[in-house]
């Protein structure tokens, strides 16, 4: 079995601890991957001293330079899309169609981050005194510890590290305990592509490690993607640490149906978005909202299509839908139909674990919908993180819109209608980060602003240029070429 090390300071080191965890493929719980380093804190204290070092070079290296640097992990990501993409499936799940748009989505990042690092522009304003020039220019912020989740095992850690490379920035990068090895592909990649010594560190371990990151005084900035319980706690040690942290966590996403909707693609996007990647992201449509003229059509056309999803090992070529991740995953999504059965919602389909054959090696669950669910309902208000869909019926489209918004998460939503005014009126009332109009709420562009309102983040987005906003800060620069003392707001008026 494959022995897996941290990469720090440039070197691929063993935990100091000289402590390993197994990893397992939830498609068959027999398959081992491989043994992972159980890092503690100092392995945690090198690697940041590490990246504090090479903080010192890396912010002074032309912008352009590093983005020649990442540019060509780009190219790596590329060279080696496919064996990456089957490296993900095994360890978390997902069919290789979807992990190749994973690895895709890492290489749209790592150009996109790579051309704006000749831009990443500042501003100039004019001075209210003669002779005065003022601007402001983005500057990085130091070591950041990034913190992810194994859904998107490329895609997501890529959003982060590398728009926060290309500001200068040096990275401590902590992956999920379910996706150690993307962890060590992405650092692969980064070594080969040039990156400095010290500048990139992994090290992997499981959740308590995180907090150590997070805690540690000479990591200046975090970088989240996980649980609101999690992300929650994390904000909390940040505020009192007066660290700058972005937060990227829950979600109960919605597409709503209109009457005038084009049936068969509203379908389609709700099967997409809800049982792409099992229904485990953060962008998952977890609530349909249906108005009440196709409410019983669009049951039973989701009943008949869920039903024929083909379920397996994702590197099967076939496979439509792969595992949850793991054994207590599926428990809780048991547990959930139980409660919303209990509770008064209609089974449609799926609600137990999938076992015929092969499937008994893991930890498969059925494709899940319930009907019938009122916005009381814990389903319709809790984040499931699994194969399970609710619906809802709506009395009309205002109807639909407060029930959009009856949620403790911002995340994604979804509108299928033909109606343009309608559309617009959700995109302005929708209170999400992100609004698809005909479109499932999955599938975001990595040139695009990423992220939520409410109790799904603080008010940061990654993605294109606003990721920026995250990774830099800004500097405030007054050039006087007077020549004698000018008092601001005093001798100018
Ligand atoms: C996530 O689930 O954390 O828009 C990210 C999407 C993907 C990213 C999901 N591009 O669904």
């Amino acid at each position: 079995m494959d022995k897996f090390k941290n990469y720090i300071n440039g070197e691929w080191v063993e935990p100091v601890s000289g402590k390993y965890f197994n990893n397992i493929s939830p498609a068959n719980h027999d398959d081992l991957i491989g043994e992972f380093p159980e890092s503690n804190i100092d392995d945690v204290n090198k690697a940041v001293e590490a990246a504090k070092e090479a903080f010192k070079t890396w912010k002074l290296m032309p912008a352009p330079k590093r983005g020649d640097i990442i540019k060509k992990a780009g190219d790596i990501f590329v060279r080696r899309k496919q064996e990456l993409a089957r490296i993900m499936t095994r360890e978390m799940g997902k069919p290789t169609f979807e992990t190749e748009g994973d690895v895709q989505e890492a290489i749209d990042t790592a150009y996109y981050s790579a051309s704006e690092t000749r831009r990443l522009f500042g501003q100039t304003a004019p001075s209210e005194m003669f002779n005065k020039m003022n601007m402001s220019f983005r500057t990085p912020i130091g070591v950041c510890g990034i913190i992810t989740a194994w859904n998107f095992p490329v895609a997501v850690p890529s959003w982060k590290i590398l728009p926060g490379l290309a500001a200068g920035n040096t990275i401590v990068y902590k992956p999920s305990k379910e996706s150690p090895h993307s962890g060590v592909i992405f650092a692969e990649i980064l070594e080969e592509a040039g990156i400095p010594k010290g500048v990139f560190n992994l090290v992997l371990g499981k959740g308590s490690m995180g907090n150590m990151i997070v805690e540690h005084p000479d990591v200046n900035l975090i970088g989240f993607t996980g649980s609101t319980d999690i992300g929650t706690k994390i904000g909390e040690i940040c505020g009192k640490m007066n660290k700058k942290c972005s937060l990227e966590m829950g979600g109960k996403n919605a597409q709503i149906i209109l009457d005038d909707a084009n049936l068969e693609l509203a379908i389609e996007g709700a099967l997409w978005g809800a049982f792409g990647t099992t229904g485990q992201r953060c962008t998952a449509t977890s609530r349909l909202i249906v108005e009440k003229g196709v409410y019983e059509e669009v049951i039973n056309l989701l009943k008949s299509r869920a039903e024929k999803l083909v379920l397996g090992d994702g590197l099967v070529k076939g496979t439509e839908m792969g595992p949850v991740i793991h054994e207590q995953s599926l428990q809780n999504c048991a547990n959930y139909v139980k409660i919303a059965t209990e509770e008064g919602g209609r089974l449609i389909c799926g609600g137990t674990r999938a076992n015929e054959g092969n499937l008994a090696k893991g930890s498969f669950f059925k494709p899940t919908i319930i009907a019938d669910v009122t916005v009381n309902m814990t389903i319709f208000n809790e984040e499931i993180f699994g194969p399970v869909l609710s619906v809802t019926k709506a009395e009309s489209f205002e109807h639909a819109l407060e029930l959009q918004n009856h949620c403790v998460y911002g995340l994604s939503s979804s509108i299928y209608t033909r109606n343009v005014n309608n559309a617009f009126r959700a995109i302005r009332d929708i209170e999400a980060g992100i609004t698809y109009i005909n479109a499932p709420t999955i599938g975001a562009e990595a040139h695009m602003p990423f992220g939520g309102v409410k109790g799904t983040g603080n008010g940061h987005r990654e993605g294109g240029w606003t990721v920026f906003d995250i990774f830099t800060e800004w500097k405030t620069v007054y050039i006087d070429f007077s020549d004698q003392l000018q008092r601001a707001q005093i001798d100018n008026y």
